[in-house]
C-alpha cells in the first residue's frame, strides 16, 4: 500500500482566497447593477424627454399667458378675446397663422398700424425667448377656440 503523498501547502493562504472571492462578486454584483441601470435608463429615455418637452410646454403656455395679460391685453382683450386689435383667440386666425407667423408678427411688429415690434432686435421689450413663450400661450388656445370669422374686426 502506497504511502499517501504529503499534500503541498496550499498556493495562497485560505483567508487571502476568500477575500479575492468577495471582490469578485462585488464585481459581478456591481456589473449586473451597472447593466441593468443601463437598460432603465434606454427604456425609459424616450418618455423622459417627452416628458420634458411637455412641462416645457406647459411652463412656457403659463409664463406667454402672464406676458399676454401684462402686454397684449389692453388691444387685443384679456385671454385674446379682442378689443381695439384682432380677436387672436379665434380658430380662424389661429388656423392660418404657424407658430413662426405668430413670433415674426409679434417680434417685428405690424407696420403703419398700432401694433409695434416687440422684440429687443427691433427695440422692443421682449426676448426671442418670451416671444416663443407669447406664441405658445395663443396656440394653447386652439382646441377650444371659437369661431370668429371677423377676427380681423377686434371685439367678437
Ligand atoms: C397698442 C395696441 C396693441 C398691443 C399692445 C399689441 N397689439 Fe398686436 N396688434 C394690434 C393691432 C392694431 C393689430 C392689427 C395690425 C394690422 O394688421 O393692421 C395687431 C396684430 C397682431 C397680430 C397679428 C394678427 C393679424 O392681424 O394677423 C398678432 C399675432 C398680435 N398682434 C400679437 C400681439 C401680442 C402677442 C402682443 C403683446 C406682446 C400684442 N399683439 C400687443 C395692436 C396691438
Amino acid at each position: 500500500m502506497p504511502r499517501e503523498r504529503p499534500s503541498p501547502p496550499p498556493f495562497e493562504p485560505e483567508s487571502l482566497e476568500r477575500s479575492l472571492d468577495r471582490y469578485l462578486v462585488a464585481g459581478l454584483v456591481f456589473m449586473a447593477l451597472l447593466i441593468a441601470g443601463f437598460v432603465t435608463y434606454k427604456v425609459r429615455e424616450p418618455t423622459l424627454r417627452s416628458d420634458a418637452a411637455a412641462e416645457q410646454q406647459t411652463t412656457y403656455r403659463d409664463i406667454g399667458s402672464q406676458l399676454f395679460e401684462t402686454n397684449c391685453s389692453s388691444c387685443h382683450g384679456k385671454g385674446a378675446v379682442g378689443g381695439s386689435a384682432p380677436v387672436l383667440d379665434a380658430k380662424e386666425f389661429l388656423k392660418a397663422t404657424s407658430d413662426g407667423q405668430i413670433q415674426n408678427i409679434v417680434s417685428g411688429g405690424v407696420s403703419g398700424s398700432d401694433m409695434s415690434a416687440w422684440s429687443l432686435a427691433y427695440g422692443g421689450t421682449l426676448t426671442d425667448e418670451q416671444v416663443r413663450q407669447l406664441a405658445t400661450y395663443l396656440r394653447s388656445l386652439e382646441p377650444d377656440a371659437p369661431s370668429v370669422p371677423a377676427w380681423r374686426q377686434g371685439k367678437r
